[in-house]
């Protein structure tokens, strides 16, 4: 494959995913100058991937680095209509530079952090420059949620979204099963999640260790939910602000464009030498109600889960039309002790030359 191609795609793989699943496939035809994405379904089956849409999503933020990358080496690509059963295309029509390419630095440095952030406030001129940077995009919007009260407002209704999450067995054995513990604690494993990024004290690694061991009963009523909750809490009051956005349906295209939303925030963020997690249990909880299976929906108690929506519609900013697609915490404070590591570029691409297709 061309260098220039390859180092566009692997700063596509820089996106993030969720559980550092990496559900992207790139079909590389370079004869034809075209790319197409596809979420590869077998990588993440998990409950909180109900539909595929953290996928969908994540193959969004693929998608927004490679045409970024592209733009700033100067390579026209444009966005033309996926094939059916695929998530997005490209185009370019003239031959690709030789010589590599070097990308936005941002691209590479922004990192998922689940440290406590140091509480300080972001300055206004900053949050302008946030807001700047992230326009709608073909109706998905972008709202920047400061101020302690609606900071606390949501930090409640997150830790009842992460305790509700972590108490359904299935979604906790899922999530559990991503965590590396064969992996050293720092390591940059090329899939799922390391210790190190998790950013736990001893003990409650050792207790995650042993927690696919616990009965449910136990996780319900044993204060382990407690414990999520309440942490999730304080990351949210330890962070300078949270940024939702919201897409206006609920078609698969749009997640994608999510993805690319979600993206530019972070990437905006990471440029402004700001911080940032994505907190999902609620969008997950509310996914469950789309796309959960029967028994999901069951487990996680539907009249439960309708009550938690309502309350997060009604804490949504009035400007946020339609539904809460993606948040993330973001605020001032230390790298993270460990990042994940990436797949080798093989692993996520096939090449296809139309030539060959065609005899
Ligand atoms: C759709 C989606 C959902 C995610 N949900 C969470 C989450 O709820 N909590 C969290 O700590 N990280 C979450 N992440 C972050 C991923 O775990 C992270 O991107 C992945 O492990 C790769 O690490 P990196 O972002 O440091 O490159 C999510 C990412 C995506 C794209």
């Amino acid at each position: 494959m061309n260098r220039t191609l390859e180092k566009l795609i692997e700063a596509a793989t820089q996106a993030a995913s969720g559980d550092n699943t990496q559900a992207w496939r790139f079909e590389v035809d370079e004869a034809a100058g075209r790319i197409v994405i596809s979420v590869d379904e077998t990588r993440d089956p998990s409950p909180m991937n109900a539909g595929q849409r953290m996928s969908r999503m994540a193959v969004g933020g693929a998608l927004e680095n490679l045409l970024r990358a592209a733009q700033q080496s100067g390579i026209r690509v444009t966005t033309t209509a996926p094939p059916p059963g695929a998530a997005a295309a490209l185009q370019w029509q003239e031959p690709l530079p030789k010589t590599p390419i070097q990308p936005d630095a941002s691209i590479f440095r922004r990192v998922t952090n689940r440290r406590p952030f140091d509480g300080r406030d972001v300055p206004h001129e900053v949050l302008e420059t946030l807001q700047r940077e992230t326009p709608a995009l073909d109706g998905v919007t972008a709202h920047w949620i400061v101020g302690r009260d609606r900071l606390g407002d949501w930090a409640k209704l997150i830790g009842r979204g992460d305790a509700l999450m972590f108490s359904e067995r299935s979604m906790r054995l899922a999530f559990l099963a991503k965590i590396r513990f064969d992996a050293p604690p720092d390591a940059e494993v090329e899939e799922g999640l390391s210790l190190a990024s998790l950013e736990l004290a001893a003990f409650d690694r050792v207790a995650l260790r042993s927690m696919p061991r616990i009965p449910n009963w136990v996780v319900r009523w044993g204060g382990v939910t407690n414990f999520f909750a309440a942490h999730a809490r304080k990351l949210i009051k330890s962070s300078a602000g949270l940024c939702l956005v919201a897409a206006p349906d609920d078609l698969a295209g749009t997640d994608v464009t999510v993805g690319r939303a979600v993206q530019r925030a972070w990437l905006a963020l990471t440029a402004q030498g700001l911080q940032a997690q994505p907190m999902m249990s609620l969008i997950v909880l509310d996914n469950a109600l789309q796309y959960g299976s029967p028994q999901l929906i069951a487990s996680l108690r539907r009249e439960r889960l309708e009550r938690l929506r309502q309350e997060v519609r009604a804490l949504l900013p009035a400007e946020a039309d339609g539904r809460p697609a993606f948040l993330l915490r973001f605020g001032y404070g230390p790298a993270p002790s460990g990042r994940v590591g990436r797949l080798p570029l093989a692993a996520s691409v096939t090449e296809r030359s139309a030539r060959t297709d065609q005899g």
